[in-house]
């Protein structure tokens, strides 16, 4: 198939210049003004719009096993909405359960994403520490094509693994050219103020945001970069809300750290005035951890997003219905966490970015695509408009409007946290690997198109991470490294 995209403006993270892109199959063969379209070509028009890196969501939970119940959208209605809201490629998380094999796991996520309407990729989640997990890394790095670790410091009795856990972990990742995430909240702490909530009587949504302060996250940010210093390993740290965990990121940073942070949507632009909703299906709608914050953390945010220290914006799907909310109806602690943002992720950061001056159109590629793709390391296959890349493309128009509702939205759940939120910044067409996927309202997504993206370990000058330490004596991570 051969598609020309005529017309607009090409933008990339560094760049912008008026210039046509000419598609074959699934690859980007030609940049430049007034190209001729071959015969046979479709023809797109892009007047009056930009022609961007489809944008990467690095942080999804389609189809998981989360909290008693299972997150509502899974790969085909997850892809399909985040196509028609110019997302290309989401990274999902392969989270093995009680006991299972990381390589089994692995397999069930492959099979799971075989509906994938767009190209995906995953992290693998460390939940325990044995020789098992230590051997299976290097499967998921050597063959699996995975780079990246998760670590829950929350979630205690579930997900959560300790300090030795994280120490034993990171350290692998470094010795194999990995980078470990971390969901940074001192799960301990939780915990106890989960208890004392519910001990004063206080069950409901509100109860959720009481006991995860930003206290929790900042210690356990904190404590996640200076263990990732020890183990000499860069760190990401996912979905980061409040400012004094991403003033955390930044010192780290500032002291020469290689480490990222990854603000969501929903904390750019929502706040814990939803949780004082006195309907409690609004407030439970919203329960996701960490919780909103207050306004002021999101100027943080923002700020972080401007100057650099924080990298990637995500959503973290994990939609669930009002019904699977309601699990929780008598005690917040049950109540399923995760929200949606898939297909309002663009939207809204161009609504509450761009438009706003707060980014420019290139940093707005940068925060939804070019960061995140050199990050993990498959920058410039995805993340670039350029010859040779992979044809993910957004036409983006950006004076198209709309107004966010459940009532047209593609995700399965039956309410949108950004319901009424008003856009101005639209796909007027997506194409995922040549194919277009959605066209001014038409959705053309085929379930199956997507393809496995396998990626590359880092190079050791990139893990190593040891420009600040200069006084410390080279250590070899080797199979000694496994807890007895
Ligand atoms: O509340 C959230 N974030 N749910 C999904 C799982 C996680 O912690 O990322
Ligand atoms: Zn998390
Ligand atoms: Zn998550």
């Amino acid at each position: 198939m051969t598609t020309l995209v005529r017309g607009g403006t090409v933008v990339n993270h560094d760049y912008s210049r008026r210039a046509d892109v000419l598609v074959i199959e699934r690859t980007i063969v030609a940049i430049g003004p007034n190209l001729d379209p071959p015969a046979g070509a479709d023809v797109i028009d892009a007047g009056g719009c930009y022609i961007l890196p489809g944008g990467i969501d690095p942080h999804t939970h389609l189809e998981l096993m989360f909290m008693g119940t299972v997150s509502a959208d899974d790969f085909a209605s997850g892809t399909t909405a985040a196509l028609s809201g110019g997302t290309t490629m989401v990274v999902d998380f392969c989270i093995p359960s009680p006991g299972q094999s990381m390589l089994a796991a692995y397999q069930d996520w492959r099979r799971k994403a075989e509906t994938a309407a767009c190209d995906y990729s995953f992290h693998m989640a460390v939940t325990a520490w044995n020789r098992q997990i230590f051997d299976e890394m290097e499967v998921c790095v050597k063959t699996y094509g995975i780079n990246t670790f998760k670590h829950f410091m929350a979630y205690k009795g579930a997900l959560m693994v300790n300090d030795d856990e994280l120490y034993h972990s990171f350290s692998r990742c470094a010795a194999l050219g990995a980078m470990p995430l971390v969901h940074a909240e001192n799960g301990e702490v939780v915990y106890r103020l989960q208890e004392h909530y519910l001990g004063a009587g206080i069950t409901g949504p509100e109860g959720h945001a009481y006991s995860r302060p930003p206290e929790v996250e900042a210690e356990a940010t904190h404590r996640a970069i200076m263990i990732a210093s020890i183990a000499g390993c860069p760190l990401y740290v996912v979905h980061t809300s409040s400012r004094e965990a991403h003033e955390a990121i930044a010192r780290a940073r500032a002291a020469g750290k290689r480490v990222f942070g990854e603000p969501l949507i929903q904390h750019l632009v929502l706040d814990e005035e939803e949780y004082r909703n006195p309907d409690w299906d609004h407030a439970a709608r919203r329960v996701m951890s960490p919780p909103f914050r207050a306004k002021a953390h999101q100027e943080s945010l923002w700020a972080g997003l401007q100057s650099g220290s924080l990298q990637v914006v995500a959503t973290d799907h994990c939609a669930f219905t009002t019904a699977q909310k309601r699990i929780g109806r008598d005690d917040f602690t049950k109540i399923p966490n995760g929200t949606g943002g898939l297909e309002d992720r663009m939207t809204v950061l161009w609504t509450a970015g761009v438009n706003t001056g707060r980014l420019t159109k290139e940093e707005f590629v940068a925060a939804t695509s070019a960061n995140i793709a050199r990050i993990l390391n498959v920058y410039p296959r995805k993340g670039a408009v350029g010859v040779g890349c992979d044809a993910d493309l957004v036409i983006w128009d950006p004076e198209a409007t709309k107004t966010i509702s459940a009532k047209n939205q593609l995700s399965r759940i039956d309410y949108n946290v950004f319901e009424g939120f008003a856009c101005r910044g639209l796909p007027r067409v997506t194409i995922t690997g040549g194919k277009v996927a959605w066209h001014e309202g038409d959705l053309r997504a085929e379930e199956g198109h997507g393809e496995y993206v396998a990626r590359e370990p880092f190079p050791a000058v990139h893990v190593a991470n040891t420009a600040w330490q200069t006084l410390r004596a080279p250590r070899r991570i080797d199979r000694a490294d496994v807890s007895p």
